[in-house]
């Protein structure tokens, strides 16, 4: 089961290293069978690695990759920091998707350079460009694209996040978030033979809605915006994750 924190732009370097701080003291338990990965700004990622390092369930990410490690590409992070401070790497969120035009051919280039670089992509995926006839074929086209360009087998984890749940305080229907979910791992199965690929869910996630979330067949995790912002705020959604019935 996944927790992910993503930070955003939303916090200073000092206020990043409070946090990680907070989340460090008061992560008491052993959490079995969650993975926590938090993904500061970049400026932050050596900072808050560097609190989180000693705790066995929680990885740090970066919040975008290189789409070809070797071009220069100004405002990029390098990749050597990449693979030296990260584990994972969030890419594709309907954020950059929307404001800097990332397409899908860009998320995928990107997805393969973070496998060859030893890191682990969570691909954002968005029904955004659907159709009414077909609403699930952005959601085809964004698969399609990824497995088209990874060409060495690598693990990567698909998060859903619809466009109208983000940062709106009104998360998705669950029923809709499990029928995707399914259409995701069948559609990860009749591309690439396996479904057996950890498919999350994002949007408006907080502590009274994460377990209807976790709780769904075919969800393994969740991709926490705002309510990650605070260690309150955080730890009392990986307390709920951590709940039995949620731990499949
Ligand atoms: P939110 O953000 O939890 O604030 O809706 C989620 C995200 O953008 O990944």
């Amino acid at each position: 089961m996944y927790i992910l924190a993503n930070w955003k732009n939303k916090l200073s370097s000092e206020s990043s290293k409070r946090l990680a701080e907070g989340i460090y003291s008061r992560l008491v338990h052993q959490y079995l069978n969650i993975e926590i990965v938090i993904f500061p700004d970049d400026i932050s990622l050596l900072g808050v690695k560097s609190i989180l390092d000693s705790l066995s369930i929680v990885k740090i990410g970066a919040q975008d990759g290189p789409m070809d490690k070797t071009s220069s590409l100004t405002g990029s992070i390098s990749a050597s920091n990449l693979s030296k401070f990260c584990d994972y790497v969030l890419l594709g969120h309907s954020e950059r998707r929307a404001i800097l035009g990332e397409t899908n051919e860009m998320v995928a280039l990107k997805a393969t350079e973070a496998i060859e670089l030893g890191l682990v992509p969570v691909i954002c995926v968005t029904k955004g460009n659907g159709t009414a006839f077909d609403p699930y074929s952005g959601i085809k086209a964004q698969l399609e694209s990824i497995h088209d360009h990874i060409r060495r087998q690598g693990k990567y984890l698909i998060a859903y996040e619809p466009t109208d749940a983000i940062g709106t305080g009104i998360s998705a229907d669950t029923e809709e978030v499990k029928n995707t979910a399914e259409t995701i791992r069948k559609m990860v199965s009749a591309i690439q033979g396996s479904s057996d690929i950890p498919v999350l869910y994002g949007g408006s996630v907080n502590a009274k809605n994460v377990s209807s979330f976790l709780s769904l067949e075919g969800i393994d995790g969740v991709l926490v915006g705002g309510e990650s912002l605070t260690v309150d705020s955080f730890l009392k959604i990986v307390k709920k994750a951590s709940d039995p019935q949620n731990l499949k």
